[in-house]
């Protein structure tokens, strides 16, 4: 069976009150339509056609990729409608139906769906609702055989009281299809060329209708206003946390602990509450993380530890490191195996080799510091002239002193020394004691100002 997918995407979505697309608002930190996308490229089908509408160039441009295309629907006159915009893209022998609004339906749902379908069969997707308002509704015969979806403007009210409603995602045999779509019409309450017309076509011209049921009803939930798009991120966060829970990290608070990209855990990682996890982040078996940490697109390897109000991005940290609380690790970090980064030090670009010990109050960038050198409190790498960034480098067994300005480019030697409140222009040879600052004086009878009285 080769496959093409066609996602909904015109419809403007009123009720968001945005100037942005209903379909590229974020839940987790991607597009709706980002979601819908990502789980329909794990189908592997042959084209991913996206309907757009409202705010195409916008939406095309957010979604671009090579195995993605697009079909213009310029008026929004129906799914039916919007999904004969794609059928002459389409060449596959079945067409899987989505909507770009819909971000939670999983791969596994789908899999199922596509397993029902042939080529004299449609597969429907439906959902047992409490509250079925606003959605078509399934009329079956007394056998239990789909007959037709009614919409809920055109349904009687005893059709009404049906609590199977349609989800809107169905797979269909293409050459059907295309038959179907050419004699739809518009006369309805909506006055739309509904899509979900096609199954009493189907029924007429003895093709059956298969239906399956999402795992949960979360899946198919879709998001018409900020309230519901809250909603999902909810579920979708929940779902998160499960997965983590499942695969061996515990959370203070799953309800307080958000996944914006794709996590991976080890066993008995912890989790403190108001974790935010950005990107591509990897957690190494025995991490701990601290209460209010940010993390991006950055490694924890085995039994690091951050502690709590720390900003990490693009940092790797290696096994039995730890930083925080209040670090921030800017792209480029590497701390090696047992290095310790305190309060407010801030790194970028720079590598604390086995051991290396930045404990408060720095700024690292642009630098290579040796296995267990120490960094006093308050040191500086001036890398910056205002115009290039230049590199410090220190050996291994450094130590330097408190508050020391290290003007880059600039290398201390294994074992070398700086004098606390040293201002280092120079390369310091290895084992030796830099000191560069002004020699105390001390003033014998030195008398204080004193105020001059105003006459
Ligand atoms: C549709 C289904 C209904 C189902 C419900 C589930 C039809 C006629 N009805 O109703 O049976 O229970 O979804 O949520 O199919 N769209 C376009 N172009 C259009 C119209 C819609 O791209 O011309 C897109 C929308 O952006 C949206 C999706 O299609 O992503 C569904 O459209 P919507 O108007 O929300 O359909 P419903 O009336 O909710
Ligand atoms: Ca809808």
């Amino acid at each position: 069976m080769s496959l093409d997918i066609v996602i909904l995407a015109a419809g403007q979505g009123t009720r968001m009150r945005s100037a942005l697309p209903k379909v590229l608002h974020p839940v987790a930190g991607r597009s709706m339509l980002g979601h819908v996308i990502h789980s329909a490229k794990q189908l592997s089908p042959v084209g991913i056609h996206v309907v757009v509408g409202h705010g195409a160039e916008l939406v095309r441009q957010s979604v671009a990729a090579d195995d993605v295309s697009f079909a213009v629907q310029q008026r929004q006159l129906g799914t039916g409608h919007a999904v004969a915009q794609a059928l002459p893209a389409l060449a596959a022998d079945t067409v899987l139906i989505l909507y770009g609004d819909v971000p939670l339906i999983q791969v596994e749902t789908l899999q199922r769906l596509l397993a029902r379908v042939a080529a004299q069969r449609i597969a429907l997707l439906t959902v047992e609702l409490a509250d079925p308002t606003g959605y078509g509704r399934i009329i079956r015969d007394e056998h239990g055989a789909v007959q037709a979806i009614v919409e809920q403007k055109d349904a009687t009210n005893a059709q009404r009281l049906i609590r199977e409603g349609n989800t809107g995602i169905l797979a269909v045999p293409r050459s059907h299809l295309a038959k179907w779509l050419g004699q739809l019409s518009n006369d309805n309450a909506q006055g739309e060329y509904y899509l979900t017309d096609i199954i009493a076509m189907a029924v007429a011209d003895g093709v059956e209708v298969a239906t399956e049921n999402p795992a949960q009803a979360a899946e198919v939930q879709g998001a018409n206003d900020r309230r519901q798009l809250a909603e999902l991120e909810r579920a979708y966060q929940a779902r998160e946390a499960n997965r983590l829970m499942a695969e061996g990290a515990t959370l203070r608070d799953p309800a307080r602990f958000d996944v914006r990209g794709e996590v991976s855990v080890g066993r008995d990682v912890l989790i403190d509450i108001n974790v935010i996890l950005e990107g591509h982040v990897v957690i190494e078996d025995d991490v701990q993380i601290g209460p209010n940490c940010v993390i991006k697109d950055t490694t924890l390897k085995r039994g690091a530890v951050i502690k709590a109000n720390s900003h990490l991005d693009g940092a790797v940290v290696g096994e039995g490191a730890d930083a925080g609380p209040f670090a921030r690790l800017r792209p480029g970090t590497v701390l090696g195996a047992g290095a310790h980064v305190g309060n407010f030090v801030e790194l970028k670009n720079a590598q604390l080799g086995a051991g290396a010990k930045a404990g408060h109050l720095s700024y690292l960038g642009d630098a290579d510091v040796g296995a267990r050198t120490n960094i006093g409190a308050g040191t500086i790498t001036c890398n910056y002239d205002g115009a290039n960034k230049h590199r410090t480098v220190m050996g291994e067994d450094v130590f330097v002193g408190s508050n020391n300005a290290l003007v880059a480019p600039v290398t201390l030697g294994s074992g070398a020394t700086t004098a606390a409140g040293s201002t280092i222009t120079d390369d310091v040879p290895e084992a030796q004691l830099a000191v560069a600052r002004g020699r105390q004086r001390n003033i014998s009878g030195w008398k204080r100002p004193v105020k001059t009285k105003k006459p």
